[in-house]
């Protein structure tokens, strides 16, 4: 396994995502404990974008648990449909949210937080664990971020 992660710090986001996704591909490889390669993962992610927050929540009897994350300490548990994670988890869907403030039900786990993004991943075709990723600055979140955590959900799916 590829134990130092390669950034190029000028490159911009859409590049450094293209060089990361085969790394985390490779960081999982030959690993097959979700706990330790989800922790790589959500590390993985910090170091390359600096996000504010970063980690899993893992569905767990009929809840959302606080799974391997890098960042401030956060909730623990989160309900069937609360907050962007809960939504996320009920629609079975990407929610991309420019402004956590007008996002009804959110939950604020720290007033720092400004934007939000939260991937699903699933397991027979139900919501196993979400991606939450957190910036403390409004709308940092697009497209490019969608489509290349979405391919990192695509791996997540391999080993959960
Ligand atoms: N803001 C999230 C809760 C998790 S934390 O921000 C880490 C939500 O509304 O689901």
């Amino acid at each position: 396994m590829a134990e130092q992660l390669i950034i190029d710090t000028a490159a911009n986001k859409e590049a450094r995502y293209k060089s990361l996704v085969p790394q985390i591909e490779a960081l999982i490889s030959g690993e097959s404990d979700a706990v330790a390669n989800l922790a790589n993962i959500a590390a993985a992610l910090r170091q390359t974008f600096n996000f504010f927050w970063v980690g899993f929540y893992i569905v767990k009897n009929n809840e959302l648990v606080l799974g391997p994350f890098q960042g401030p300490i956060a909730c623990t548990r989160i309900s069937f449909g609360k907050g962007v994670c809960g939504a996320s988890w009920k629609e079975k869907k990407v929610m991309l949210v420019p402004n956590v403030d007008e996002f009804p039900g959110h939950i604020a786990c720290s007033s720092d937080s400004k934007s939000e993004i939260v991937l699903p991943a699933f397991k027979n075709q139900e919501v196993a664990l979400v991606l939450d990723v957190d910036s403390d600055q409004l709308n940092d979140f697009d497209s490019t971020d969608e489509e290349y955590l979405l391919q990192v959900m695509k791996l997540v799916e391999r080993f959960i």
